[in-house]
């Protein structure tokens, strides 16, 4: 939710062009508007260029300088215009300020500030900010005015100023993501809320923590605790991804390249977590509950969790993380609370385990993004370690989360060994089927559906959370209506829905519920549906056929990868963006 990225020392002294260019890698964040604002190399007047609008092929003609700071944004409050767009300034001009989250109490602030003769450019939250470092800059030194301006600021926040007398941004952070590039050869600082946004330069990287102020300037940075306002140690880590991650690598879209890496990513996300998957599987034992959690993408992995936990025969509670709260006093001691999600950095995800582990509950986070506040917060964290997830809709974050939540529950059965074969077995497989005449298949298929307006998706078992990742990555990368139902459910009602030609997803596996299926499919037929079949068999109730490996507990991977498919080949030949879907940002930082 909102991008941000600086730099302090570009070596080029083009630091606008240099922050543009991050930008664009960051845009996942957030595309309502962008901005830059640059100290220019020959005076002291901050200048700054900003936009409604996606920053796409953007280029800015900012003039020289070393030092710039900017932002995408993923609006909040205030429309969508050129003066909501960040930076924002203070009355005198000397200081910019960009920000990702919600100041909850920026309305008392304002009136405060009017009443003192400020003047507002904006409606949004974040122009407070830098008014109310205007008036504290009159009595402290401007990295003081900052901190103490941040500290009175309430809700999830990052943000970065700019002090054009300095020659210094200041971030901090509370609750969103801030991390820092340090480029020692060239002498250059990079701020991002990302890595990819900077990581051609740099992969020295240090991750803020909650409470944590940096002060970048010519000289070098400088890391605050936000509390006792006095400096403390920096001590960076060195990423070990390639460059490769985080660009597209031939391929057109981030989007198609994440869906392709599954190839490999569920492999290696088998090879981790060892000995940690090892201590949950102990908490489990030792505990009576598991509560699974998660939004979007990751709650139907949560959902897919619990199947997979009672075939381990472990009984478990699934909630979305922002319906969690009211059965959260049912979280005690004995109780494991797994939090999924890719960025670590949703707030309804965050606020669920914060919950639970005020509870008494222990708390595992199954994770991509690392340096997350979820990371900090667990007992337990299982990464799933994919690499940066750029496309803003999830897919392989999702398969090796269901990856690792499979090894955890074949642990607990004590078939750890068993489970890692399947999971390494199924990888080889989807390389081998995820071929060129499937992707042909799929264009066939999508050239059919491009200008329906619904399209239903039925499963049963592991196939009904199935069904539902597969609607959602219809519905958000394509905005093609895609409904899931549960197979059993669809008498219950939901078939008045079906007329002649309705499409109509199956998905199946061949396991105890596949009859069942299949009468829920011929229900369908009988209605005048069309129905197309995604299982690793043949059926008379099929009109058509898109075959998926047959791999038993595991043939839902096969399944969701069509969705995956569709979703994207959808989005292209509808008109959207397909890494970066209309309203939609990557990291969902607001309640
Ligand atoms: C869908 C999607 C979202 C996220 C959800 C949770 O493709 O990406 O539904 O799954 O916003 O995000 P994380 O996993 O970062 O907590």
């Amino acid at each position: 939710m909102c991008g941000i990225f600086a730099v302090v020392n570009d070596k080029t002294n083009y630091a606008a062009q240099t922050v543009l260019a991050g930008l664009k890698k960051l845009e996942y964040r957030g595309y309502d508007s962008w901005g830059i604002v640059i100290k220019p190399l020959k005076s002291d007047t901050l200048r700054v260029k900003k936009h409604a609008g996606k920053i796409g092929q953007a280029k800015t003609s900012l003039p020289q300088g070393t030092i710039a700071l900017g932002h995408t944004r993923w609006a909040t409050h205030g429309g969508v215009t050129d003066e909501n767009a960040h930076p924002h300034l203070d009355c005198q001009k000397q200081l910019a300020v960009i920000h990702n989250g919600i100041v909850e109490n920026y309305l008392e602030f304002k009136e405060e500030l009017i009443k003192k003769g400020h003047k507002f450019s904006s409606e949004t939250d974040t122009e407070v900010i830098a008014h109310l470092i205007e008036e504290k800059i009159k009595n402290k030194p401007t990295t003081h005015a900052v901190f103490e301006t941040f500290k009175a600021l309430s809700g999830s926040n990052a943000i970065a100023v700019l002090d054009t007398k300095l020659e210094a941004i200041i971030a901090c952070r509370n609750g969103s993501p801030i991390v820092v590039g340090i480029d020692k050869k060239n002498h250059q600082y990079f701020l991002g809320s990302d890595v990819p946004a900077f990581f051609k330069y740099t992969n020295c990287v240090y991750f803020l923590n909650d409470g944590e102020s940096v002060v970048i300037n010519k000289h070098g940075i400088k890391l605050f605790d936000l509390k006792t306002e006095k400096e403390k140690r920096l001590i960076t880590q060195t990423l070990d991804w390639k460059l490769e991650d985080a660009e597209k690598g031939g391929f057109s879209h981030f989007l198609l390249k994440e869906i392709h890496e599954q190839k490999e990513t569920i492999a290696k996300t088998a090879g981790l977590n060892g000995k940690e998957i090892k201590k949950v599987v102990k908490m489990i034992k030792d505990g009576n509950k598991i509560v699974l959690i998660g939004c979007g993408t990751a709650s139907y992995c949560a959902l897919a969790g619990k199947y997979f936990f009672s075939r381990a025969g472990v009984e478990s509670q699934v909630y979305q993380a922002n319906e969690f709260l009211p059965f959260s006093h049912f979280c005690d001691k004995q109780t494991v609370l797994i939090a999924i999600s890719q960025s670590g950095e949703t707030a309804d995800t965050l606020i669920a385990a914060q919950t639970a582990k005020k509870n008494g509950a222990k708390v595992v986070a199954v994770v991509n993004a690392r340096g997350s506040t979820l990371e900090r917060l667990v007992d337990v964290v299982l990464p799933v370690d994919t690499g940066p997830e750029i496309a803003v809709v999830s897919t392989k974050a999702f398969t090796a989360q269901l990856a690792t939540l499979y090894l955890l529950t074949m642990s607990v059965a004590n078939k750890n060994s068993p489970g890692q074969k399947k999971i390494n077995q199924l990888s080889k497989v989807l390389t081998q089927w995820l071929d060129v005449q499937l992707i042909n298949q799929l264009i066939n298929i999508v050239k059919s559906l491009i200008d329906e307006e619904h399209v239903y998706v039925i499963g049963k078992n592991l196939n009904y959370p199935a069904a539902s990742e597969f609607a959602l990555k219809i519905k958000e990368t394509s905005y093609l209506h895609a409904e899931a139902f549960a197979a059993g459910e669809l008498k219950h009602g939901v078939i008045t829905l079906i007329q002649k030609n309705t499409p109509c997803f199956v998905l199946a596996s061949n396991d105890e519920t596949k009859n069942e299926v299949l009468s829920s499919a011929a229900e369908l037929k009988a209605r005048g549906g069309r129905i197309i079949g995604v299982a690793p068999f043949t059926s008379p109730e099929f009109d058509e056929l898109i075959k998926t490996p047959d791999l038993g507990d595991l043939t839902i991977f096969g399944n969701i990868i069509v969705g995956q498919l569709l979703g994207y080949y959808l989005g292209i030949g509808r008109g959207a963006d397909p890494d970066k879907p209309r309203n939609l940002a990557k990291s969902v930082t607001v309640k």
